[in-house]
């Protein structure tokens, strides 16, 4: 059984690995050791087998007995470990869901229900990096990738709306306490239904204005009750790293563009942070390379993998299926509002769901370890 490494696993993402890789069963095909950049020495989890102790993370020589590492324990972490790791030789299979090496040449972005063909031509060259996807963009191509896999799409406009999970667990946290404060400022003018709701909302803003720098720690700016127009760091040419890596990733997934010979995709857009838990939505717009009937491009969606839903595109099912709330904590990737847009019959807008730290984030590895074991 290969001996498996697992850094990072006491973390959200690797929590949600966890639980994923218990439900499926995949703690029966791998020999697990379990490593700790805190409490080497300690009790490993139930899921152990012979390695019932926790290594440390740092320890090269222990990473260095493991065929294959999984690492949810973030970029620091691999920038610091991975390299040394490589320099000493080591061969194994190394699957990550930071975003630090996902742009090299000899890393492929694993998704695999979109690009199994790609997964599988740089592990027949003999590939041995695979990492996780941005989760805007896994999400996003885990719904409509039938799309790019048809030759249809020409370009796509992409406007998120990015949940807190996607900064991590304190941004959740932090969104929680801002909501709980804001709703006890205006609490007793709210338990009195004749209250004035302009005197609720004043208040409210200026307590929104007023939150302290602890209470605003992680996003810098209230989300509660507000959004926020931009995610990760600012490239300086008026573009949010998130916004570009919805292009750089898009066409990496799908092997094409730079580094494959042949023309990207463009895809842009604006990626907002909103007051969502763990879910995030996306608004496309398409213009497709023909005029493709509707009936038929639903069709292609809703058979392109076994997760993604179709939602009709009526107020009552929208309103039911098409919800962070409704999709939190599931494997579903819904699809709806596609309708042609008023630009013409080749323009297609959609709307799409999904849970940022399940395709967003651990799925795509622990299908991946799957993989290399049955390779
Ligand atoms: N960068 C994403 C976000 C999460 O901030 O929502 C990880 O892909």
């Amino acid at each position: 059984m290969r001996l498996t490494g697992l850094v990072g696993w006491r973390g959200m993402v690797g929590s949600v690995l966890m639980d994923r890789m218990q439900v499926e069963g995949d703690f029966a095909h791998v020999e697990p050791m379990f490593f700790s950049t805190s409490n080497a020495g300690g009790k490993a989890p139930a899921m152990a087998k012979n390695e019932t102790r926790l290594h440390d993370a740092y320890d090269i020589e222990a990473l260095k007995r493991c065929e294959i590492i999984i690492s949810t324990q973030g970029g620091d972490y691999t920038s610091d470990v991975f390299p040394r790791l490589r320099a000493s030789g080591w061969a194994g299979h190394w699957i990550d869901a930071a975003s630090t090496l996902r742009m090299k040449d000899d890393a492929v972005i694993v998704l695999d229900p979109i690009n199994m063909p790609v997964i599988k031509e740089a592990l027949i060259k003999g590939g041995r990096n695979w990492i996780g996807g941005n989760c805007t963009v896994s999400c996003m191509l885990m719904g409509v990738g039938a799309l790019y896999k048809a030759g249809l799409v020409e370009w796509m406009s992409t406007m998120t709306y990015q949940a807190a999970s996607g900064g991590g667990a304190a941004h959740m946290r932090e969104l929680l306490t801002q909501y709980g404060t804001l709703n006890a400022s205006v609490r007793p003018l709210l338990d009195d239904p004749k209250s004035a709701i302009l005197e609720i909302d004043r208040l409210l803003a200026d307590k929104q204005r007023a939150l302290s720098a602890a209470e605003i720690e992680n996003f810098g700016v209230p989300l509660g009750g507000s959004l926020i127009p931009w995610i990760d760091k600012d490239l300086g040419d008026g573009m949010s790293k998130e916004e570009w890596k919805g292009a750089a990733e898009t066409n990496k997934i799908l092997g094409q563009g730079a580094g494959f010979g042949t023309a990207a995709v463009p895809v842009d857009g604006y990626c907002v942070r909103v007051g969502a838990m763990r879910c995030h939505s996306q608004a496309l717009m398409f213009k497709l390379k023909k005029d493709v009937p509707l009936a038929d491009i639903e069709t292609l969606i809703a058979n392109d993998n076994a997760w993604v839903k179709l939602v009709p595109n009526n107020k009552e099912a929208t309103v039911r299926d098409l919800t962070p709330v409704a999709v939190t904590g599931t494997m579903t990737i819904p699809v709806g509002r596609v309708r042609k847009m008023a630009m013409g019959t080749q323009y297609l807008g959609a709307f799409t769901i999904g849970d940022q730290l399940l395709w967003g984030a651990a799925e795509p590895l622990r299908r991946m370890l799957r993989i290399v074991i049955e390779a």
